[in-house]
């Protein structure tokens, strides 16, 4: 059997969720188009985010420009320091990134690591160039972003952002003082950030556009507790405690109050966000037990990082991080401070003082967590399903429903093209088929996920005009199992069904 992933990125672009992006010219990889299920499945799981980061109160969602001036990106290091070490071949010119050859060689990681660390790894481990064999050259940092240029000029050197973060940053001040001046502040943002990286690898795990979901949680460093950590304090998350000495690492489920005390999260703030990204990725069916919470142990933090913490899930292709939070202290808006020669500080009451405000910053990505989404959801053909099929919640499926006449003649395809149009203004996405048999059409339903099939049949016209109204079936996706149901109560049936996750008749 092929590893899961290999199956999946073949029904995954047969099914319209990807589409290698401008294939036809044969372009270079790490570049995927969403298709039509693809798309919605990726805006539902934005809206979840959205839903369960930004309603919080005080929590504010902005949309920032994706092209940075050349200083913002000096500023923050990425001019300097966002680099990848490339090694390439020295007979056919190949190059690869020299900590994933040896990750892939010794199954342990490498990243971080000193040039001549990976230098003497190649050579211990005797790696050679995938395509020819030849030897491979001395490592050379190669930065990361894509550069670009503003106007006719070559002198007004800019970047694609290679996050979505700085974005929050450079707004601060502002709207720091449109929201009155007050800590903590959250502002987050979901957009695409880009990468040219040396080595795509892993579909959707390592391309070079891709999006991601941040926030920054500014607040007072003398304030490091969070309004509501009380209700939430007991609640457990899956923890990776960081490496002591030679300790054996094992996963613990720890409350959030004891992640805290044990130090494995510096503040409650940072815990709070570890609650929001496990209730999001909870609320998005990826499987509990399949996921934990990394801490980074000291020794690989940032200088300026007071903690990190890694959301790792277990794929076919391993543990991946798809998500990262990270205290991140004042260094972003100091670095913007001291480079734009702006004042960054602001006046806390509280404590009747100047300061630059500290960040947490929950970052996420879209596209791996995406990832994640359809390996849970994945399905084997098996248990009355010929096909292999997707059980996604009903909240982040492509379609709530498919809407279905049962022959297309005898006004039934009229009558469920009218139903469709109510149920759209109802605000549901559904979707209109009259193609292929009926069985067909729910093996269709099922391969991209819909839960729900709504038929319109002989007796939905023949009682059109009875009392009570006419019935039109609605048939469950996990078990088959079909139910009648009134015309007139689908719409309000149908939003019931989603919030209550019901995907089996009984
Ligand atoms: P990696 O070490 O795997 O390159 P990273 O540590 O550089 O990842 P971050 O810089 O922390 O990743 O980026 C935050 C999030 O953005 C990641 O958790 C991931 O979900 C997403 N991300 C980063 N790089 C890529 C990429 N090349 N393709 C898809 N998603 C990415
Ligand atoms: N903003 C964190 C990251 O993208 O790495």
């Amino acid at each position: 059997m092929p590893p899961l992933h290999e199956r999946l990125m073949e029904l995954a672009v047969s099914r319209g969720f990807l589409l290698p992006s401008a294939e036809i010219y044969n372009a270079p990889g790490g570049f995927y188009d969403y298709g039509p299920a693809g798309a919605a499945l990726k805006r539902h799981i934005q809206e979840q985010w959205r839903r369960i980061f930004i309603t919080e109160p005080g929590f504010l969602e902005i949309e920032s420009c994706n092209v940075l001036p050349q200083a913002v990106l000096v500023a923050s290091g990425h001019v300097e320091h966002f680099a990848d070490p490339v090694t390439e071949c020295t007979k056919c010119h190949q190059r690869y990134r020299a900590d994933h050859l040896l990750e892939q060689k010794t199954l342990s990681s490498w990243a971080g690591l000193s040039p001549s660390d990976l230098n003497a790894g190649i050579k211990e481990h005797k790696l050679a160039c995938s395509n020819c064999k030849g030897e491979l050259g001395p490592i050379a940092w190669v930065n990361l972003m894509f550069p670009t240029y503003i106007g006719a000029g070559i002198e007004n050197q800019a970047f694609l952002r290679p996050e979505t973060a700085q974005g929050m940053f450079l707004d601060f001040k502002r709207l720091f003082v449109q929201q009155g001046s007050k800590l903590p502040l959250a502002v987050g943002q979901i957009g695409r950030s880009y990468r040219n990286e040396v080595s795509p690898r892993q579909g959707l795990i390592r391309s070079r556009e891709f999006s991601q979901m941040e926030l920054e949680y500014f607040f007072s460093p003398m304030q490091d507790k969070i309004e509501g950590f009380e209700k939430i304090e007991n609640e457990t998350v899956r923890v990776l405690p960081p490496t002591d000495g030679d300790a054996p690492l094992a996963v613990e489920d720890v409350s959030l109050r004891d992640a805290v005390s044990r130090g494995y999260f510096p503040n409650e703030i940072l815990a709070y966000m570890v609650y929001l990204e496990d209730r999001l990725y909870r609320s998005l069916g990826i499987t509990h037990g399949k996921y934990r919470f990394r801490v980074m142990p000291r020794d690989e933090l940032p200088h300026y990082s007071k903690g990190n913490v890694d959301l790792e899930a277990e794929t076919s292709y391993g543990f991946i991080e798809t998500s990262g939070i990270a205290y991140r202290t004042d260094f972003d808006l100091s670095q913007h401070a001291k480079h734009s020669k702006q004042d960054l500080s602001v006046f806390v009451d509280e404590e009747k003082k100047r300061l630059i405000p500290h960040v947490v910053e929950p970052s996420m990505g879209v596209d791996r967590t995406l990832w994640c989404v359809l390996e849970s959801a994945y399905r084997p053909a098996g248990n009355g399903k010929e096909w292999e099929w997707f059980a996604f919640p009903p909240r982040i499926a492509p379609f709530v429903a498919g809407v279905f006449p049962l022959m297309k003649k005898d006004g039934l395809d009229e009558l469920a093209q009218n139903l469709t149009a109510v149920l759209r203004a109802a605000g549901l996405e559904v979707y209109y088929s009259q193609s292929g048999s009926i069985g067909k059409r729910y093996a269709r339903a099922d391969e991209i996920g819909v839960p729900y099939c709504i038929t319109i049949d002989y007796e939905t016209k023949e009682k059109a005009h009875e009392a009570g109204g006419p019935t039109v079936t609605i048939r469950y996706r996990d078990d088959g199992q079909q139910e009648r149901v009134e015309i007139s109560e689908l719409a309000a049936k149908l939003l019931q069904l989603v919030k209550s996750d019901k995907v089996r008749k009984e």
